[in-house]
């Protein structure tokens, strides 16, 4: 088994989407990591439902999108219309996350929730049984090329104890300061899905990183 990687293209050249979409594919990516920022729950924007659109149809990675809005159920239809095969919405950012989870799943789109590093487990539990993903932050969302949080190693942790105990699913997924090493040690923890921005898009060579992120990773 080996982590699944889910390249950001946050850190693509956004001129070259295409491309840079069809190099993490061809380099055995899985997932292709969509953050959307409205500039209020984080301060950067980024990414509308249009984005999602137009890449559907260029290719077949699974599309993962990263919902960093306040009421994300304000959104969740258009992204889902567009193709969006993942939506996560942050703990944080509704106050009726079952709701929110709820509408998702009924668009037959995979359900995530996702928490900050200030954000204990124990707030999701009650959530856990209908999600397919959960992402565990591990810096503070916003923006790309942040270091690693390793304080988020042990929820990763405590998230995987629960999901054994009660024959739980879900993948979980590690967003923000992903390489090598904070990949192998959040595999170790429990994470199956590792999203990777700069790392991977460092404009050098992201085939070879992507290699590298499975190559830590295999038991
Ligand atoms: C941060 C975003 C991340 C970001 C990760 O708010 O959610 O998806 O692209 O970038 P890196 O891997 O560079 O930390
Ligand atoms: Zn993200």
């Amino acid at each position: 088994m080996t982590i699944k990687v889910a390249p950001s293209i946050l850190a693509a050249d956004y001129l070259n989407l295409e491309r840079d979409v069809h190099t993490v594919e061809e380099a055995g990516a899985e997932l292709l990591h969509i953050d959307v920022m409205d500039g209020l729950f984080v301060p950067s924007i980024a990414y509308g439902p249009n984005w999602v659109k137009a890449l559907r149809p260029k290719t077949n990675l699974v599309l993962d999108v990263h919902l960093m809005a306040v009421d994300p159920e304000r959104y969740i239809d258009e992204f889902a219309e567009a193709g969006a095969d993942i939506i996560g919405v942050h703990y944080e950012a509704t106050n009726h996350i079952h709701r929110a989870l709820q509408q998702i799943k009924g668009h037959g789109v995979k359900a995530e929730v996702v928490i900050n590093p200030g954000t204990s487990v124990a707030l999701i539990e009650p959530v856990l049984h209908m999600v397919d993903q959960v992402l565990v932050m591990t810096v503070n969302p916003g923006f790309g090329g942040q270091k690693f949080l390793p304080e988020t190693v042990a929820k990763i942790a405590e998230l995987a104890k629960i999901k054994a105990e009660k024959g739980y699913d879900f993948d979980i997924e590690i967003d923000g300061g992903a390489n090598d090493e904070t990949t192998k040690l959040a595999y170790d923890a429990g994470a199956t899905v590792a999203v990777a921005g700069s790392y991977v898009y460092d404009k050098v060579d992201p085939a070879a990183k992507i290699a590298r992120l499975k190559e830590v990773t295999t038991d």
